[in-house]
């Protein structure tokens, strides 16, 4: 989600050598577990994540649900290239399927780092893994936009489990729209389950800016864009400026556009998401 401040300074940072990042050594965590004794990471901690995957997994084998395995991240579908960069909108990366994320290592904190970093020299208050070509379930947020301020929160995996029935229009952007901002409406209020950056599960009830960038975010990680929620008549006031996305996007790749802001197409969509999630 694009901050609507004006451009503060760029962070100068050291990451201007493009670095290939994906074949870290790998530590599985079980999913689902049973919680509370991956809150405290001690290294004995650990050590009991591991052996409690190696039975998880041969139990599963045994009980034939080994392709359930399929469903997550694979270390390549996690491979990166740093500095990473935006990708806007129509690229069909934006509407494809982003799995789970079983395996919290050196990689994915790498990956979550370099999403801040990339958020913060765009004047962004959230970012989403698709955002940024790497299609899996992970989203960083820091509300006050600036390195060294606010809280920097990383979510693996989000769920929404509740949502208020209040709902509140606000003006959002969004990284993969450069410029554009328009009021979409949503809950005021959600309850969401995740995981952290390390895998441990939690519940939190997020409100105001918090909840706003959350479900922002939440929406990118099922393909869902900004545009789509938005009422007809809000969306024609930015509907030359996706337009004009799209037309840069056939310049660049000399492909036809994969969507078009088309009254038909985006009908169809806000039939298939209607609603809001947890309700
Ligand atoms: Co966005």
């Amino acid at each position: 989600m694009a901050a609507r401040l004006s451009a503060s300074p760029l962070i100068s940072y050291a990451a201007l050598i493009p670095l290939l990042s994906c074949r870290a050594a790998t530590v599985r965590y079980p999913f689902p577990f049973s919680g509370r004794s991956l809150l405290s990471f001690s290294s004995k901690t650990l050590t009991v994540a591991r052996d409690a995957t190696a039975m998880d997994v041969s139990a599963r084998a045994r009980r034939g649900f080994a392709s359930q395995v399929d469903d997550f991240a694979s270390p390549d579908d996690l491979c990166f290239e740093a500095p990473l960069k935006i990708v806007e909108y129509p690229d069909p990366i934006l509407r494809a399927r982003n799995k789970r994320i079983n395996t919290f290592d050196e990689n994915l904190k790498k990956l979550a780092k370099e999403m801040f970093d990339v958020m913060y020299k765009t004047d962004g208050i959230g970012l989403s893994a698709p955002q940024v070509g790497v299609n899996v379930q992970l989203m960083v947020f820091n509300p006050a936009g600036e390195r060294g301020e606010g809280e920097e929160i990383v979510l693996v995996n989000p769920k929404v489990y509740k949502a208020s029935t209040r709902t509140l229009f606000f003006n959002e952007g969004c990284l993969s729209f450069p410029g554009i901002y328009a009021d979409v409406e949503r809950p005021a209020s959600i309850k969401i389950d995740a995981r952290n950056i390390t895998g441990a599960r939690f519940r939190v009830t997020l409100s105001g800016l918090p909840a706003r960038i959350f479900q922002h975010e939440f929406d990118h990680l099922q393909g869902i864009l900004f545009f789509d929620r938005m009422t007809e008549d809000i969306l024609e006031s930015i509907r030359s400026e996706l337009k004009a996305l799209e037309q840069k996007y056939e310049s660049r790749t000399g492909l036809p556009s994969p969507e078009s802001i088309g009254k038909y197409e985006r009908t169809q969509r806000r039939n298939e998401i209607a609603g809001f999630a947890g309700r």
